[in-house]
């Protein structure tokens, strides 16, 4: 993802609906969702990303995870993506190298790579993006794993979140979402989790508003087939203008497709919302209900108000 415990929700690797899967995957997951959702994996260090390992099934799997996100994203990624892909030189049939991107990244945005096993403890995830690091987890997913996964892999964290960290407007973002995040630290779990919404439904998925229409920005969109499709073209999910407290009082999905998604104008919207000292958001929204995943509000800016088909009804996280 990469992204610390607190922002561990993984599910958005997988297509939910496919039966076969939701249900191993629920399975798998009952005894470990917690209200920061499931953790998986637990790690600390930066290890190296040791390229030479990959095997020919690993190679094989990125590329084929990327002919098929390459398709569906024309027209539905939103051109800052499209166009970082295409400058980043991310090859089609292998693993990218992570100091070939460097090189890019650096020049770009002054950001760069680091190699991790797995999810971060939050204060050094925070501590990583407000040094312009992000963290990628170095293994890429198994052939049977294409659509269903319990954790970030590379191909997630690489081919998802990657692109847009050239786009100096979102890099910035990403660095001040970093620096919030280690002074949330100091506040306690309830800001923590009301700082996870923000990444949540920003950086994992987020939609934009264009002249050409809505495009995907978010990482756990852009990594998955079935909701780069989902989040645009179904009438299930409610699409909702971006708002910053409202977000952050909103729980979301990590078991199914998220039933609202929130739309910002622009990168200049997400970042400029993060130039605010949080402190006294979180005071104020300390008194404040949480709102359901699903729930459409009187003063929401609606772009659609979702019909709820298909939407889970077990409790959001
Ligand atoms: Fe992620």
């Amino acid at each position: 993802m990469q992204q610390s415990k607190i922002i561990a929700p993984i599910r958005r690797y997988i297509e939910p609906f496919q039966n076969k899967a939701s249900t191993m995957l629920s399975q798998r997951l009952d005894q470990k969702v917690t209200d920061k959702g499931y953790v998986p994996v637990y790690a600390t260090g930066v290890v190296a990303q040791d390229w030479a390992q990959y095997t020919d099934t690993d190679h094989t799997v990125w590329a084929q995870l990327y002919a098929r996100q390459r398709e569906v994203l024309q027209g539905r990624a939103c051109d800052e993506f499209l166009q970082a892909m295409a400058q980043l030189e991310m090859g089609p049939r292998q693993i990218p190298r992570f100091a070939d991107l460097d090189a890019h990244l650096q020049s770009a945005t002054g950001w760069r790579l680091v190699a991790v096993e797995g999810l971060l403890p939050d204060e050094v995830f925070f501590g990583h993006l407000a040094a312009r690091e992000f963290p990628v987890t170095r293994w890429i997913r198994s052939p049977e794993q294409l659509d269903y996964l319990a954790e970030p892999d590379l191909f997630h964290d690489l081919f998802g979140h990657v692109p847009l960290l050239m786009n100096p407007i979102f890099a910035d973002y990403m660095c001040a979402y970093g620096q919030g995040g280690l002074k949330a630290l100091a506040l306690g779990p309830r800001a923590l989790q009301q700082l996870a919404r923000l990444y949540w439904y920003t950086v994992e998925f987020g939609l934009i508003n264009t002249r050409a229409g809505l495009r995907i920005y978010g990482s756990g969109i852009l990594s998955s087939a079935g909701e780069s499709r989902h989040c645009l073209e179904s009438t299930a999910p409610n699409r909702i203008g971006f708002s910053l407290e409202r977000l952050m009082r909103t729980r979301y999905r990590i078991d199914s497709f998220q039933k609202t998604y929130f739309v910002t104008d622009s990168f200049q919207q997400l970042f400029d919302a993060t130039l605010a000292e949080f402190k006294p958001i979180y005071a104020r929204l300390a008194d404040q209900s949480d709102l359901a995943a699903g729930d459409v509000r009187a003063e929401d800016h609606v772009l659609q108000h979702g019909t709820g088909e298909g939407w889970a009804t077990s409790a959001d996280t």
